[in-house]
């Protein structure tokens, strides 16, 4: 008999039932003129986000600034904690709270190397633009770098048996995933922006 075990769970579904265009237009216009304000975010962004903008080391508590991601936030955490119930982890008489968010704007040419969330449980990625043909999220098997000799996988191998799996970018999209779960964003070949804020979760 073979059983699984020590089981990786990515969340994704929609953020919200209904109003979904009219966030994301608010949210849109709001990191459009977040990078036109952010110079020490466009500056730090040039060396560590080449050819794009991230918010990540100036504006990096949106939530507590900006009515509208506090918005955002609320819908999100109920996802958070769905996520964390389905993973068994015990939040009774505990409470989450969203620690870090932050806004990615990649134009054409734009990507996001291999990298994990330290100091987080749970982290994840809402979509406000995702232009056709813009690159998904890209998640690695976490015990990549410990398969010593392992033989490659079949061309066909299941799913679940691949040491990668790309979730595509859509628009009005919530992914969340376990902060220690490396990922990464491949270029951005096309000429549209894709924009999406990024997030923490710890608990007390
Ligand atoms: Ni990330």
């Amino acid at each position: 008999m073979i059983r699984s075990w020590f089981p990786t769970f990515i969340y994704s579904g929609p953020l919200m039932e209904a109003g979904l265009d009219r966030l994301n237009a608010d949210l849109a216009a709001e990191c459009r003129s977040l990078r036109d304000f952010d110079k020490a975010g466009r500056e730090w962004s040039r060396r560590n986000y080449p050819g794009g903008y991230t918010s990540y080391a100036s504006l990096n508590e949106l939530h507590h600034f900006s009515s509208t991601f506090t918005r955002m936030e609320r819908r999100i955490a109920r996802h958070v904690r769905l996520y964390a119930a389905a993973l068994d982890m015990d939040l009774r008489g505990r409470s989450i709270r969203m620690t870090d968010c932050w806004v990615n704007i990649m134009p054409a040419s734009a990507s996001h190397s291999l990298h994990l969330h330290p100091l987080a449980f749970v982290s994840g990625t809402y979509y406000v633009a995702a232009p056709r043909g813009c690159p998904g999220l890209k998640f690695e098997d976490p015990r990549l770098d410990r398969f010593m000799a392992a033989p490659p996988r079949l061309p066909g191998a299941r799913r679940a048996n691949r040491a990668h799996v790309t979730y595509p970018a859509h628009a009005g999209q919530l992914i969340l995933f376990e902060s220690w779960l490396r990922h990464e964003v491949a270029q951005n070949r096309v000429e549209a922006e894709r924009i999406s804020v990024s997030f923490n979760y710890n608990w007390s």
